[in-house]
């Protein structure tokens, strides 16, 4: 285990949206390490940063052409190389994006394994023996290429799957198994893309889809068993890199693949979901002030996979990603900075997504930018603070338009406000630093959490935390002593054995 991952916080990046240097209306690497100081005030200390390497742009970069290049709109290899560079000298960390997958139909893996003629490539991917041969329980492209035989894709038609082999050959004509020599090559060339990174100074990866190499996998456990190797790897050459999941599942990807942290996803209905997004526009979310939500969802999902993978690895809880509704889409500013403070006093590794420290919006309606469809509205400009796109870009046409609100929130704006949602991260951030108990590593206690009932009351050692998103009073009952206030968003009385907490409430005391 990485020494420096039990503190980290992290920051996400979305790299076109964070600050254009240049002023071509897309953000880049040079406009990040200008920012690195604000990153680092808020209280983060390490950056996942979103992919920045070549590509044709069909999925926002998740469609890869050259692992090993920085696409030129974000700058060169030279200047990631001292964007990795300036974050160490920060006493910061920075994972990339790293992309096992699937690549851009335009790699030239691709191109090569296309060609009707046999060549080194041509099990890169996964080929059906024929075009006429297009099983239906495959996502497969037909007809597309000289060669004869159809793709299998892993996410949008300009991903193809890398070929990992087969869990259970199903279709021996095209399938092959995982030992299979091609199938090996694959996770070899995928080593060499980390090393090449790893070589650089980069300090680890969150990996996408990392559930989705080994195809018929039904039980995931041989797609683990390839990461188990590359851990292996890992811990031999670079012990201090960290590996975090795209795959919410934590009994395995932390317990049999060996990843450090693994992302509690939001996954429709799941635990995560219903705590800030569940039901239609969060009707049903826990933090919704309307008193519909329920706790069991996070707390049932949550407790078991906290537990089992305790002293092994992390589970990371996010505010959001690229890929989700913002939280300011379903909750009132109350209710996020209630919900971003719970988050970061639970256990595991925190991911603070860019922007939900000032409460951007979620855009709604947006024309689609590079495959992002519904995910565009979370993918907006960061706002910084006055002047042309709220600081953002010197150009007339941003990547993603701003925020047409000109009441919009900035972080100029935030940081000036009493009790801002800025304020609260920044203050939860350097609590959680200062009291290593409400950090990834200290012990968890759930001491109230009953369905459809409210507060929320966890333990963390000799802290106490209570939770009231409801917009009226509410009381729980609560025998402890308590030494002193730690942190409050409202207020509370204790009386008797009682704990009465204030409409939209998140209390800390040390007892
Ligand atoms: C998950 C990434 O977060 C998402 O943005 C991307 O579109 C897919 N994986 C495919 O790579």
């Amino acid at each position: 285990m990485p020494k420096w991952l039990k503190d980290a916080i992290f920051y996400e990046i979305y790299p076109q949206s964070f600050y254009d240097s240049n002023g071509d209306g897309i953000g880049d690497i040079n406009g990040i390490i200008e920012k690195l100081d604000y990153i680092k005030q808020l209280g983060c200390n390490a950056i996942w940063l979103n992919p920045v390497y070549d590509s044709p742009f069909k999925d926002a970069g998740y469609d890869v052409r050259n692992y090993r290049k920085v696409a030129p709109r974000y700058g060169t290899n030279d200047d990631l190389v001292r964007l990795i560079n300036t974050v160490h000298k920060k006493r910061m960390h920075i994972i990339l994006d790293l992309v096992p997958g699937h690549t851009s139909d335009t790699h030239p893996w691709f191109k090569q394994a296309k060609q009707a003629k046999k060549n080194n490539f041509s099990n890169r991917y996964i080929f059906t023996d024929n075009v006429w041969n297009a099983p239906a329980e495959y996502r497969l492209m037909c007809g597309l290429c000289e060669r004869d035989g159809n793709y299998m894709v892993n996410y949008f038609s300009s991903q193809p799957a890398l070929n990992y082999g087969f869990a259970e050959v199903t279709h021996p004509e095209w399938q092959l198994p995982m030992d299979h020599p091609d199938c090996q090559a694959t996770i070899k060339a995928l080593k060499e893309i980390m090393r090449f990174w790893l070589d650089q100074g980069a300090d680890g990866f969150r990996v996408d889809m990392a559930d989705s190499l080994v195809k018929n996998d039904a039980t995931k456990e041989p797609t683990a068993t390839i990461w188990a190797g590359i851990r292996e790897m890992m811990d031999e050459e670079y012990p201090d890199a960290a590996l975090v999941s795209e795959w919410c599942n934590p009994s395995v990807a932390v317990n049999k693949a060996g990843f450090h942290s693994d992302f509690y996803l939001d996954h429709i209905g799941n635990g995560y979901n219903m705590l800030m997004r569940g039901g239609s526009w969060g009707d049903k979310a826990f933090f919704n002030k309307n008193g519909e939500g329920n706790i069991r969802a996070f707390v049932d999902e949550y407790l078991p996979a906290y537990l089992e993978t305790k002293g092994k690895g992390y589970i990371s809880l996010i505010t959001c990603n690229h890929d989700t509704p913002r939280p300011t889409a379903y909750l009132d500013e109350e209710a996020i900075k209630i919900a971003y403070a719970t988050i970061f006093t639970l256990p595991g590794v925190p991911f603070l997504y860019y922007g939900d420290e000032i409460g951007m919006r979620y855009l709604p309606n947006l024309t689609s930018v590079e495959g992002g469809y519904s995910r565009t509205g979370s993918r907006s400009p960061m706002q910084w603070g006055k002047g042309k796109n709220f600081g953002f870009s010197e150009n007339d046409k941003t990547y993603i338009p701003v925020d047409p609100d000109k009441n919009a929130p900035t972080v100029e704006k935030q940081r000036r406000k009493k009790g801002s949602i800025y304020k609260v991260v920044k203050d939860i951030i350097k609590l959680r630093k200062k009291r290593p108990e409400l950090g990834a590593d200290g012990d968890l206690e759930i001491l109230y959490a009953e369905e459809n009932s409210f507060p929320f009351v966890y333990r963390r050692d000799k802290y106490v935390i209570l939770v009231n998103p409801l917009d009226h009073l509410t009381d729980v009952r609560f025998d402890f002593e308590i030494k002193q206030d730690i942190y409050k968003i409202g207020e509370y009385v204790q009386s008797w054995e009682k704990m009465t907490l204030s409409p939209q409430s998140f209390v800390i005391v040390e007892i």
